[in-house]
């Protein structure tokens, strides 16, 4: 999987007023109709049960300059102290998102399936923000790299 290139991505949620963020590569498009995506999150992570509960959620498409969230949300800051990394704001309905990302897709939880160690959860798209230019922050090969 080390040659399986993937765009960076944090999942976010802020259930209950509790921001919660997690980096992300196992992300995927599923259908457009209904727009929807899919993240697989390992069931150790203290995201599962959030994102169990049928929680709304954002996407963040992290830009090439996004190296030190992604390691921030990755495992190098603990719970709500991993959003001090970043510019962080949160929509109508509480869902915190990284403003400068390239963009913000917000979703609902509609379906899951558990398979071994992982949750496959589908998101139905509820609204995008796009902001700037496509430039993707790419994990290849155990490390970050831009995409040109
Ligand atoms: C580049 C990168 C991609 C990752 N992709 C995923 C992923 O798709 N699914 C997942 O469950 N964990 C993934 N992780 C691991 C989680 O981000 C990491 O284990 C995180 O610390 C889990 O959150 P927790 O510490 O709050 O439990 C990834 C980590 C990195 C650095």
């Amino acid at each position: 999987m080390r040659r399986l290139a993937a765009t960076v991505t944090i999942i976010s949620t802020g259930e209950g007023g509790e921001r919660q963020g997690m980096t992300a590569t196992a992300v995927t498009s599923v259908t457009t109709d209904p727009p929807a995506i899919l993240v697989c999150v390992n069931q150790s992570a203290s995201l599962h049960p959030v994102m169990a509960s049928g929680t709304r959620f954002c996407v963040n498409l992290l830009k090439d300059a996004h190296a030190e969230v992604a390691g921030a949300f990755g495992g190098k800051l603990q719970g709500a102290a991993r959003f001090t990394a970043g510019e962080w704001s949160d929509n109508e309905t509480g869902v915190p998102f990284l403003t400068d990302a390239q963009a913000n897709i917000f979703c609902t939880v509609d379906a899951l399936m558990i398979y071994g160690t992982h949750t496959i959860f589908v998101g139905k798209v509820d609204e995008v923000r796009l902001f700037g230019d496509i430039a993707p922050l790419i994990y290849q090969d155990g490390r970050y790299i831009k995409a040109s």
